[in-house]
């Protein structure tokens, strides 16, 4: 019998909000899956955008990944596929801005979703799909949703938006990746860090470029994801922006970007 290949989870995690973990979640989910990797994206954001965005109608969001963070269900059971193939969502709701609450006396509670994705794995039949690649998109806080990410998790991406502020608050993400590393998850890494919304006429934006690759040297990865009117549009049409337009300069970043973490992926999984 072959090995199997071990699933990946990643995190889009920064506290910021608007700097593109849901872009990026979306966008590095389909391209993975156009690469032939079969990949599953974790909507952890009570807003729901990564859901939305791919083409999940909020009607028919009967079950989500609230359900499977109160032990309600099953992470396979809230998973749908996109018209994207090989690309599944878990998709969450409003009811996930409760969550907090109502497991917060749970002596587990930092560990539902690492369980969750456990159990998939575990109880996994020959017919279900085997992800090599979760991605999961957090709410921007740091909050209990973005510590069970993080749990849950191998390594983390950070988007970080190429704009005077970038810098400003990576410490304190890098602190909290830092602190459930010591506490509840030793294996988690910095996968590395994308720039997003690069806007080239901006002369600022390089002086960002540079500033963070200084910080965070070889963390960052060598792909920019381009500011392109038509990766922002692509969410109201329910379709990743691969879908939409593939040859646009957004699209090919992301490509690019996927092909660099598979890159990383293999010389983690070598060393
Ligand atoms: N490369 C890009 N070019 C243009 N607009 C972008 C790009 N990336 C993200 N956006 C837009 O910026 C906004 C914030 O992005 P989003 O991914 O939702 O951020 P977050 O999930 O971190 O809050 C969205 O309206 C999105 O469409
Ligand atoms: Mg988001």
């Amino acid at each position: 019998m072959t090995k199997e290949v071990q699933t990946r989870v990643l995190v889009l995690a920064n506290q910021k909000g608007g700097v593109g973990k849901t872009t990026t979640a979306i966008n590095l989910g389909t391209a993975l899956a156009a690469i032939g990797e079969e990949v599953l994206i974790i909507d952890l954001d009570p807003q729901g955008n990564a859901s939305t965005g791919l083409g999940i109608d909020r009607r028919t969001r009967t079950v989500s990944t609230y359900d499977v963070l109160i032990g309600e269900r099953e992470l396979l059971d809230v998973v749908l596929p996109t018209a994207v193939p090989r690309l599944h969502v878990a998709p969450s709701t409003l009811d996930l801005l409760g969550v907090e609450l109502e497991i917060s006396s749970h002596k587990d509670r930092t560990f539902k979703l690492r369980d969750a994705i456990a159990r998939m794995s575990s109880n996994r039949h020959p017919d279900d799909p085997h992800f090599t690649y979760i991605l999961v998109d957090c709410p921007p806080s740091l909050n209990l949703l973005t510590i069970n990410a993080l749990s849950a998790a191998n390594s983390v991406v950070v988007p970080l938006q190429c704009e005077f502020f970038a810098l400003e608050g990576l410490s304190q993400l890098l602190s909290t990746v830092e602190q459930v590393r010591k506490s509840l998850n030793p294996g988690l890494t910095i996968h590395g860090v994308v720039l997003t919304m690069f806007d080239a006429r901006n002369s600022l934006a390089s002086q960002v470029v540079a500033d963070v690759r200084e910080f965070m040297g070889d963390k960052v990865y060598d792909t920019v994801i381009p500011r392109n009117v038509r990766v922002s549009e692509a969410p109201s049409h329910g379709k990743p922006v691969l879908l939409y337009d593939l040859k646009c300069t957004g699209s090919q970043a992301y490509l690019k970007l996927a092909s660099e973490v598979i890159q990383r992926e293999h010389r983690l999984r070598a060393a």
